[in-house]
């Protein structure tokens, strides 16, 4: 059984004009850090990536150094952790898979570097997902450690609601915490990691849309000079 109808979001990085809002993808990539973090994985995302939302450099230097970053062997074949660099990964909260269902009742975290393009729906499904835990309807029996979503397929997802209050983190620019916004504003991170690359993709399409019809207009102007004298 599928999910209910996912509903439209409006979102700043919508259609072909669309861009991100860098104060959402911070906060967005608070709530991620903060909240999601502890049991999902972005693992093509380095330090060095949270340029890209706005941090300075000593944002970015000052987040790597406080991970542990598993590395080695070093010269006595020993394996060690040591501060992270922007350079880094980012860290994972499990050693591998089996780690990870381990501690979430044999259920696996994806990774997020790219859920927003691998499922169906994309940024309104994520949105809607983590806005859409409800109690299971009359009739329904939940299984073991499950939990009722309504946009999940099948509707029993073993992902405790990660959002559970407003407030649950506290931003530096003063935004209030609801749920909402912590959901709208992850959502549009994820979407970013997903694609980075997307705002400069549109804004060349733009560029190259403006080229033409301004290359248009010449080749015109200079079609009716040129003929203009032939009857
Ligand atoms: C699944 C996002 C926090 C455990 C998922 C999925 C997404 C997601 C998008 C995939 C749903 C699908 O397959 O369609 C998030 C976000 C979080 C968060 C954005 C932070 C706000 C957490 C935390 C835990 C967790 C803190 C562990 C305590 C899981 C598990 C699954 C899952 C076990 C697999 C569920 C299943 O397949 O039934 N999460 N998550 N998540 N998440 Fe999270």
């Amino acid at each position: 059984e599928s999910g209910a109808e996912i509903p439209n979001t409006k979102f700043s990085f919508d259609g072909p004009f669309g861009t991100f809002d860098r104060g959402e993808l911070q906060r967005g990539f608070q709530v991620y850090k903060e909240v999601c973090a502890a049991c999902h994985s972005m693992h093509l995302l380095s330090y060095r990536n949270l340029r890209d939302i706005g941090l300075s450099e000593a944002e970015v230097t000052a987040i790597a150094a406080s991970y542990q970053i598993p590395d080695g062997p070093n010269d006595n074949g020993e394996m060690f952790e040591r501060p992270g660099r922007p350079s880094d990964r980012f860290r994972r909260p499990f050693a591998n898979d089996a780690a990870a269902r381990a501690a979430n009742n044999g259920a696996l975290p994806p990774d997020l570097s790219v859920i927003v393009k691998a499922r169906q729906g994309g940024a309104d499904y994520i949105k809607a997902l983590l806005t859409g835990y409800e109690d299971p309807p009359e009739g329904v029996t939940l299984m073991e450690g499950m939990y009722y979503n309504k946009y999940f397929a099948g509707h029993q997802i073993a992902m405790a609601p990660p959002l559970t209050g407003d407030g649950q983190v506290q931003w530096g620019d003063g935004t209030a915490a609801t749920v909402d916004r912590m959901a709208h504003d992850l959502t549009a991170f994820l979407a970013w990691a997903s694609e980075p690359e997307s705002e400069t993709r549109r804004a060349m399409g733009v560029r190259i849309i403006l080229f033409l019809v301004v290359l248009g207009g010449l080749t015109y102007a200079v079609k009716r000079k040129i003929w203009a004298r032939v009857h």
